[in-house]
């Protein structure tokens, strides 16, 4: 039955901005639960949606009272951070970023939206698309990287993936793409602190993700935290109006992030509680997650003339029309009744698809003489470091309902994968501490071995909200521990487990081999092991730029240029005294196993350009590689990146196979920004950029000139 705009005349004011109030469950050790005082609210119609409540008795409850108990009988609806996965954990978004791998992100995507929905969840508050340059941020570690186009195809994946065509289907979640916008943008990589950027910044490099996401149909959004420019997302009309609903004609719901419209008053402006409730109100955000604000200020603001009920009926409406849309009204318990979970078999599957995405997100950094693979090399193998045997910090800093004891570590994969192999295992140091006792120890277990893995890094919990590190090194007595065992001499692997690029010089220098790990999800340890032994090859490459030295920081490789570009033998030019401006690893770097190579380069310039290329894998093995396709316009009326990325694809080549391959774009493509920030093409010269990194030293040129 259609939902009667009528309804609205039955509400009462309190009841009316029920509807726009979400309140978080508390948590016990059973599991989530409801409160007491929350209890109350819910069956007074003072609650429309809840979040962090999982599992279908739990929430069959809650919606029993908000349908049987309230006056109007109106669903609840139920929300949860499913970031990266539900129950099956998989990489953290960073890594699986660096998949660059389209089919994997809807994929998985589509498994945790089954998972989370099958335990009565209709919301996910993912995708995150905050770009990031600043490793310092621990957020950088949820979002998707720091590169827009990557960016935007990744949003595309997760709405796809998570929504399908319609959000209201079995086994799917409507998404919310957050924080809109530019969070990662923080001064100084310090979460929460203010953001300031330009708006072509604003336009070029921060929106594209979220217009992306809007354009495939992402049912709801939620405002950053921080400011910009100075107006506070919660309380920006020109970007929650202006350029969600009116340019981009945004239909669904924004839903505030958590206590963010309380803040306003923090932010500086609001005066109080009512103020910050009309200012949130009437910049379009419809829900209030946590702060009360509307329920306490709404009624104060409406008598103040600061909002008008028009607006707030407005917001009801879109709510409704979203719960009517999950079909809520129609059956209030489709996701949460029966109680027969998933199938063995389901479940099992959906830990193959973690398998295979915690594979495709590791980045073999460095792989000096091809010590990696090394099969069935060793006969006792030292598993060192305070990472080997950590299987909950496998998971990231938010895992969802995620159990630590579900995962697994790195020592339990290798047994696994090795059962033939002596494997001897230390500790030596903790993540974080100062205890350097246990060195030595780990020292004799690295002598009496004929290969070493060392699994250093940060802890999950160093990475995501509210983790931001001034520094970016490895954290404790790491570094004394990794100096030590490579002492002794021994083939030495290094396994980097974080939620950042960290700078750890010397390891990249020593180490024979280092896989960057990131956080790889429940199925760490097998798919850990299934890269080392060769098992599958490495194929994930770098999201991010990877700095050398936080002093680097902000850090991507679309920077422009400036008029004195880098010279090390002009001191005057743009550079550092102490260190090269170079990173450690560019984007998009990362090695295989094979040997593919890209050669003949050619561009057809017709009404599109056709670009095209060879890939050969002179390699023994089957291989995998992404292509980058970037162009730098050298001259033009507003200077451009350096390097811009205009597409990438995914190729798998067999062991000595060569194929071509062809990218097009059309003049749309290349248009940009003039100074008035209107999209213009302008014709001439354009250099013509592919290969397998933004390292220019390995890309194929080649200028064209193009009207
Ligand atoms: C705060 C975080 O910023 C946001 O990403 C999250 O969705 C909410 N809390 C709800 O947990």
């Amino acid at each position: 039955m259609p939902l009667d705009p009528a309804i609205l005349n039955e509400m009462t004011l309190a009841e009316k901005i029920g509807q726009l109030t979400m309140v978080t469950a508390g948590y016990a050790t059973t599991g989530p639960i409801v409160a007491g005082d929350t209890t109350a609210a819910l069956k007074a119609g003072r609650i429309g949606s809840l979040f962090n409540l999982w599992g279908r008795d739990a929430v069959r409850a809650a919606q029993r009272q908000a349908v049987k108990e309230t006056r109007l009988g109106i669903p609840l609806f139920f929300g949860l951070d499913v970031i990266h996965g539900f129950r099956t954990i998989f990489p953290i978004p960073l890594a699986e970023t660096g998949a660059f791998d389209i089919a994997l992100w809807e994929r998985t995507a589509m498994e945790a939206a089954a998972e989370a929905a099958a335990e009565g969840i209709d919301l996910t508050f993912t995708p995150m698309l905050d770009i990031g340059r600043d490793p310092r941020w621990g957020r950088i570690a949820e979002g998707i990287g720091e590169d827009p186009l990557a960016g935007a195809r990744f949003a595309r994946a997760k709405v796809q993936g998570l929504q399908s065509r319609d959000f209201a289907g079995d086994g799917r979640l409507a998404a919310c793409a957050k924080h809109f916008v530019a969070y990662g943008a923080v001064t100084a990589g310090r979460d929460y602190a203010p953001v300031d950027i330009s708006r072509r910044t604003l336009e070029e490099v921060y929106l594209p993700p979220f217009h992306a996401a809007v354009a495939a149909g992402v049912a709801s959004l939620m405002p950053a935290f921080t400011d910009l420019d100075g107006v506070p997302l919660s309380a920006n009309g020109d970007m929650l109006r202006g350029v969600l609903r009116d340019r981009w004609g945004f239909e669904g719901i924004v839903i505030s992030d958590y206590g963010a419209i309380g803040e306003l008053i923090k932010h500086g402006v609001a005066g109080d509680l009512a103020e910050a409730a009309a200012l949130a109100l009437n910049a379009g955000v419809d829900i209030d997650m946590m702060a009360y604000a509307y329920e306490r200020g709404l009624p104060d603001a409406l008598d103040r003339g600061l909002v008008a009920m028009a607006t707030l009926d407005a917001a009801v409406m879109r709510v409704l029309r979203f719960k009517e849309h999950l079909g809520l009204f129609d059956d209030p318990y489709r996701r949460c009744s029966g109680s027969e979970g998933e199938t063995a078999d389901r479940r099992a599957s959906r830990r193959v698809a973690a398998r295979e995405a915690g594979q495709r997100s590791l980045v073999l950094l460095k792989n000096e003489g091809g010590l990696l693979p090394f099969g069935g090399r060793h006969r006792r193998l030292a598993v060192i470091g305070p990472l080997a045997d950590a299987p909950a910090e496998m998971l990231g800093p938010w895992a969802s309902a995620g159990k630590g004891a579900d995962a697994v570590s790195v020592l339990a994969g290798l047994h696994e994968a090795l059962p033939a192999v002596d494997i001897v295992h230390a500790e030596g140091v903790s993540i974080a501490g100062e205890d350097r006792a246990g060195i030595a120890a780990a020292v004799e277990v690295a002598r009496s071995a004929d290969g070493v893995i060392l699994c250093l890094g940060e802890a999950a919990a160093m990475s995501g909200e509210a983790a931001s590190r001034a520094r970016i090194d490895l954290p404790g007595c790491q570094e004394e521990l990794f100096a030590a065992v490579a002492e002794t001499g021994k083939p030495l692997v290094v396994l980097l487990f974080s939620g950042r690029p960290l700078s750890a010089p010397d390891v990249f220098a020593r180490a024979k081999a280092v896989l960057a790990c990131w956080f790889p999800g429940s199925e760490a340890g097998r798919a850990i092991a299934d890269v080392l032994t060769g098992a599958s090859s490495p194929v994930g490459r770098l999201p991010v730029t990877w700095p050398r030295h936080v002093g680097q920081v902000p850090i991507y490789f679309a920077a422009r240029t400036g008029g004195r570009p880098e010279n090390p033998a002009d001191k005057y030019t743009s550079k550092y005294l102490d260190l090269p401006n170079a990173p450690e690893f560019p984007f998009g770097h990362g090695l295989g196993y094979g040997d593919i190579a890209f050669s003949d380069l050619a561009v057809d310039v017709g009404e599109r350009l056709a670009i095209s290329l060879t890939a050969s894998n002179r390699g023994e093995r089957d291989d995998e590689v992404v292509v980058f396709l970037f162009i730098r316009d050298p001259v033009a009326s507003v200077a451009r990146p350096a390097l811009e990325l205009k597409d990438f694809t995914r190729l798998r080549l067999a062991a000595g196979e060569s194929l071509r391959l062809t990218f097009t774009l059309t003049r749309g493509r290349l248009s940009f920004l003039d100074q008035r920030l209107q999209p213009v093409f302008e014709g001439g010269d354009l250099e013509i950029l592919v290969g397998p990194s933004a390292d220019r030293a390995r890309l194929l040129s080649t200028t064209i000139t193009y009207r």
